[in-house]
C-alpha cells in the first residue's frame, strides 16, 4: 500500500484529518515553543525512570525529542513519525556536532519489528491529527506500567499560536475521545496554550 493512502485511511476519527505538511516543518523549530512549553516541565510530568525508554510519538523534526534526550542521556529516546520527510529533517539535526546520541528515529511498525516497547510516551501536538486506528494501537507499544502523556493545543484558551480552535480539542473532549477508545485518562496539568493528559 502506498504510504500516503495508508496515512489518509489511518486519519479517520481525528479532529483535523489533514496530514501535517512537511513544508511547514520550520514552524516546529521555532525556539519560542520552548518558552511556552518548557521541555523541563514535560520531563517533570513524564518522570521517566533512569535508563528507561521514552517514545516521542509523532516526533516531527525532533525539536522536543532532542531537548529531552540532551537533558537525560540515560534515556533511550525513540523518535517515531509516519512521514519519512519529517524523519529526514530530524536525521539532519542528529548529524550536527553536539547532537545527543541517544535518539533513534523510527517509522510506524519498526518498534514492533524490533520487539521494542516504551516506558513513557510523549505525544505532542499530535492527538488532534491522529486517527482512531493508530490511537487504538498505541498502548501496544507500552511496556508494563508504561503510560502516555498527550500534550496538545487547547481549544478552550485564546492563543496567538497554533491551529485554529475548531481543529483541536478542549481538554474534556480529548479526555472523552481517549476514554471512548478504551484509555484510562486523567488530566495532568495545563500550560498557557496546551493541556496535558496522562493515559494508558
Ligand atoms: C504538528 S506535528 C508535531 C511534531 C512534534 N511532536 C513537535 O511537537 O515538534 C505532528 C507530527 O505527527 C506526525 N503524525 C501524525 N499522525 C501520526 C501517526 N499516526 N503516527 C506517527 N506519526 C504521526 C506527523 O507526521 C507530524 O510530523
Amino acid at each position: 500500500m502506498a504510504h500516503h493512502e495508508h496515512s489518509a485511511e489511518d486519519r479517520a476519527g481525528s479532529r483535523q484529518p489533514q496530514r501535517f505538511d512537511p513544508a511547514r516543518a520550520a514552524r516546529l523549530d521555532d525556539p519560542a515553543r520552548l518558552a511556552y512549553l518548557p521541555p523541563d516541565d514535560l520531563l517533570a510530568l513524564l518522570a521517566p525512570p533512569h535508563g528507561s525508554t521514552l517514545l516521542d510519538f509523532g516526533a516531527g523534526t525532533g525539536t522536543y525529542a532532542i531537548e529531552l534526550a540532551r537533558r537525560r542521556p540515560d534515556l533511550r529516546v525513540i523518535a517515531l513519525d509516519e512521514q519519512p520527510e519529517m524523519l529526514a529533517l530530524l536525521r539532519q539535526k542528529l548529524e550536527a556536532s553536539g547532537a545527543p546520541a541517544n535518539i533513534t528515529p523510527a517509522l510506524p511498525g519498526e518498534m514492533e519489528a524490533r520487539g521494542q516497547t516504551a516506558d513513557r510516551v510523549l505525544a505532542l501536538n499530535v492527538l488532534h491529527e491522529m486517527g482512531d486506528v493508530p490511537l487504538r494501537a498505541l498502548p501496544r507499544l507500552l511496556a508494563p506500567g508504561g503510560w502516555v502523556l498527550f500534550v496538545d493545543w487547547n481549544a478552550a484558551v485564546e492563543r496567538p499560536v497554533g491551529p485554529p480552535r475548531d481543529h483541536v480539542y478542549a481538554p474534556p473532549e480529548a479526555l472523552e475521545r481517549l476514554r471512548a477508545l478504551g484509555y484510562h485518562a486523567v488530566s495532568a496539568r495545563d500550560f498557557p496554550y496546551h493541556y496535558a493528559l496522562r493515559a494508558s
